[in-house]
């Protein structure tokens, strides 16, 4: 007998584990960014249809997958596709693997922020007029390495035990970061003028509307706040209890991400526009130079200000960074069968080493004009393009190859809300179809949305490295769909333990011939 799957203690667990996936750095600065970046009101419209046309959907999908499945992403998707799906799959797990090493990066240098809100006078090193700003003088040092470290051995620590070390910590930290979040907009909303700015945020501006880029921007931000497009939201599932209310889950884990996405952007703008501090739609400047200089501004406890919303973005991001490390631990560990530690260590060694190098270029070679060329290109390809690529992969093999119909029977047995035929016409057509919009337009102007958010200029560079530069966004994009597609095409070659998988012939929720860990009757798992 194999162990039985772990599973969430209670439903609770569950939605506080999922929304903290859901709420991180693209709720409380990418979302302010973004909606600076595209006009304030004007984000507003795409931003809901997204939301409900693509976000719900695609998450009670990818929900309804893991859960019918009991296996983490690149299995779930072999069950439901074949070779080509676990194909997919993992071309989703090696994508989502770049975004968790930069994201951690990120965290690292948050973590540094933090230590310097700490230890420095924040109205001097965080002010609009600091020189250089703190965040430049921190990138210089080792710093960010010993961040980076650090969020490392948190993450690695707090998902050793799977769903037993990851829940009680998400009890504890999801109620600190809406507390912290609500203190935040009450602060903000009575600045002189604070409002000034939520007025900015809520102001339509339909004239934008025809425009491509605020569709591809409201898309991305849906997949990358929701956590769509990873592999996580069937990771967590897997680990649900069978008969789960999965519409019902999908729904409040949307809701309360894009509640938590609001009230952010209501803060960000308030404190901005009080101090006439202009946004920006870099996610990164938002998050390093312009937010800080707000809170630098603040008449009244600017450090306290300045130590909890850093402490905030560190605990959002690692409830983030867990979830992506989770769904890669869980997609090897499903595959080959190997002990969580082994797993953990093989994922931690890369990542680790990884998010170093992400972390390298401004402390190692202080002076070269690299700057975050790096992370800016990998946030370019994995993010921008790679996340709508998996996505339109995955409506089509649910949609198309499973059926959209079998996971929506699935999903409607134990759901109070039923879901109609208009599931399947969306996950069949309308989402592939704007997907596919998006993405042509998306490459046929080489501009992609991301984390990063701007790209870096590299025409001025000159000389030997400029030349390397200018072509290195193609040899990146060249490694990463050769490299990328090839070993996940391996991966999904191996031999594993496709044996015992459910049938995809069968009917999804326990059909004959299951014989896989875990499968069984409801309230399997302790047997
Ligand atoms: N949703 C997270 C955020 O908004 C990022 C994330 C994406 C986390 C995918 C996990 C998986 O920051």
């Amino acid at each position: 007998m194999t162990e039985s799957r772990a599973q969430w203690k209670s439903k609770m667990g569950f939605i506080l584990a999922a929304s903290g996936s859901a709420i991180g750095l693209g709720n409380i600065v990418m979302f302010s960014s973004n909606a600076y970046r595209f006009g304030g009101g004007a984000f507003y419209l795409p931003y809901f249809i997204a939301l409900f046309l693509v976000g719900m959907p695609v998450m009670v999908a990818e929900f309804g997958l893991g859960a019918s499945t009991r296996k983490s992403f690149p299995l779930a998707m072999r069950v439901a596709g074949g070779r080509a799906g676990e194909f997919a799959g993992w071309f989703a797990i090696l994508n989502a693997g770049f975004i968790t090493m930069y994201y951690i990066t990120i965290l690292g240098w948050v973590a540094g922020m933090a230590w310097g809100a700490l230890t420095t006078d924040v109205t001097a090193s965080f002010g609009a007029s600091a020189k250089p700003p703190f965040f430049d003088s921190f990138k210089m040092t080792y710093g960010p390495f010993f961040g980076v470290v650090l969020v490392w051995i948190l993450n690695l620590l707090i998902v050793s035990r799977g769903t037993k070390s990851i829940e009680p910590v998400v009890k504890v930290f999801l109620p600190l970061m809406w507390l912290a979040m609500i203190v935040l907009v009450f602060v903000g909303m009575s600045l002189p003028g604070g409002f000034e700015g939520v007025k900015v945020l809520f102001t339509p501006q339909p004239e934008v509307l025809g425009d491509l880029s605020v569709w591809q921007g409201a898309l991305s931000q849906m997949f990358f706040s929701l956590s769509l497009g990873f592999g996580v939201m069937t990771a967590y599932a897997s680990y649900l209890p069978k008969d789960s209310d999965l519409t019902h889950n999908a729904v409040t884990t949307s809701l309360l991400n894009c509640g938590f996405e609001w009230i952010a952007g209501v803060a960000v703008f308030s404190i901005l526009f009080s101090f006439a501090i202009a946004p920006s739609s870099s996610t990164i400047a938002m998050m390093f130079y312009v937010v800080p200089a707000g809170i630098a501004a603040m008449p009244f406890a600017a450090k306290a200000f300045a130590i909890g919303f850093f402490l905030l973005l560190l605990v959002a991001g690692l409830t983030s960074s867990i979830s992506l490390l989770e769904a890669l631990v869980a997609a090897g560990q499903d595959k080959f069968r190997l002990p969580r530690w082994r797993t953990l260590a093989i994922f931690g060694t890369v990542g680790v080493i990884g998010s170093l190098v992400f972390a390298l270029p401004a402390a190692a070679l202080p002076g070269l004009p690299l700057g975050l060329w790096l992370l800016d290109l990998t946030d370019h390809w994995a993010f921008g393009y790679g996340l709508l690529i998996v996505g339109l992969v995955e409506c089509i093999v649910i949609g198309w190859v499973v059926g959209s119909g079998r996971i929506r029977d699935f999903v409607n047995a134990n759901s109070r809300f039923r879901l109609g035929v208009w599931f399947d016409l969306l996950l069949r057509f309308v989402i592939p179809g704007l997907l596919l919009m998006i993405l042509i337009s998306a490459v046929s102007q080489g501009e992609a949305g991301g984390l990063y958010g701007t790209k870096t200029d590299f025409s001025k560079t000159e000389g030997i490295l400029g030349s390397f530069l200018r072509v290195s966004p193609w040899v990146v994009f060249l490694v990463w769909m050769l490299g990328g597609g090839g070993l996940a095409w391996w991966l999904s070659g191996r031999r594993g333990v496709e044996e015992g998988l459910p049938d995809l012939e069968a009917p999804l929720p326990s059909g004959p011939g299951v014989r896989s860990a875990g499968e069984g009757t409801a309230g399997e798992v302790d047997s």
